[in-house]
């Protein structure tokens, strides 16, 4: 895929991996929104990359559409959504659960990648297709004991992703998620230390960045990839999941959705 001429959204880019992605874009000649609550690191990287920045808390379904008509009407349309902006949980279902705080982050987490692809996919589909990727986590593919809340919302974006690619693909727009090991960003700056001494390495934004150029050039439909150092990006491949199965247990080969029938 070439970059130059395409207009990127990136939610989460005044910093980490969205700012990584933002420039990575703008470098390959692609006209970028960066989308951000931090709007001073947001208005630098803006200005850094030529493009501009969108005031965007993806908590709210409007913020996502005002960004989304931003790369309207400033580049004339969209071709790539990347939505990655994410925080860390910070807490878990102990004593320490808070329920304002859990609805923060499932609403950052979660909500934030449905309701930018809600606001983006009727404008890919006007140019006939293109990509949304969403940042999820190695969280999304394992279990993560160490913060539960933060597998949960990582898994529900990887099953979101799964599930909605088919049917995007349909109209010329491929979904894929990224999914990453621990990168050098603020937001593991509390545990980076701990990590690196249980013998985890902390990769480079650049490293999970190539991740995303990879995947907006490669990925099929619905594909997760994971971004872990020391091995090349890949799709995740879910092998041998349950799936429906006969009640002598033979797989069920679905080849159309059951649900959809002439009646409904
Ligand atoms: N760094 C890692 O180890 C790692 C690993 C796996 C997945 N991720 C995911 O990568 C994504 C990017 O995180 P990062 O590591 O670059 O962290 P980061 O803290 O550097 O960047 C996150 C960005 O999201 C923005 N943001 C926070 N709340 C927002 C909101 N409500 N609306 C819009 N923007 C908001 C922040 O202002 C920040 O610019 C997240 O989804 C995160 O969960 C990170």
């Amino acid at each position: 895929m070439e970059f130059s001429g395409k207009v990127a959204l990136v939610t989460g880019a005044a910093n980490g991996i969205g700012a990584g992605v933002a420039r990575r874009l703008a470098a390959a000649g692609a006209s970028v929104v960066v989308a951000d609550v931090d709007d001073v690191r947001g208005e630098a990287v803006a200005d850094e990359v030529g493009g501009v920045f969108a005031h965007c808390d993806v908590r709210d379904p409007r913020h996502s559409e005002a960004a989304v008509a931003t790369a309207v009407e400033r580049f004339g349309g969209l071709d790539i959504a990347v939505l990655n902006a994410g925080i860390a949980t910070g807490f878990g279902l102990g004593d320490d659960f808070d329920v304002e705080r859990y609805r923060t982050v499932m609403g950052i987490n979660l909500d934030g990648v449905v309701y930018g692809v809600h606001a983006a996919l009727p404008e890919l589909r006007k140019r006939g297709g293109g990509h949304i990727v969403a940042t999820a986590s190695m969280a999304g593919l394992m279990a993560m004991p160490m913060d539960p809340l933060y597998g949960a919302n990582k898994a529900a974006v990887v099953g979101l992703v799964r599930g909605l690619g088919p049917v995007a693909a349909a109209d010329g727009v491929t979904v894929n998620a990224v999914c990453p090991s621990f990168a050098d960003t603020s937001i593991i700056t509390d545990i980076k230390s701990a990590l690196e001494s249980a013998g985890m390495p902390v990769m480079s934004v650049d490293d999970v960045v190539d991740a995303f150029v990879s995947v907006l050039r490669d990925g099929k439909p619905g594909e997760c990839w994971f971004v872990q150092a020391g091995r090349p990006s890949a799709p995740f491949t879910f092998p041998n999941p349950p799936g429906p199965r006969t009640a002598t247990g033979e797989r069920v080969k679905l080849d159309h959705d059951p649900l959809i029938t002439e009646e409904n």
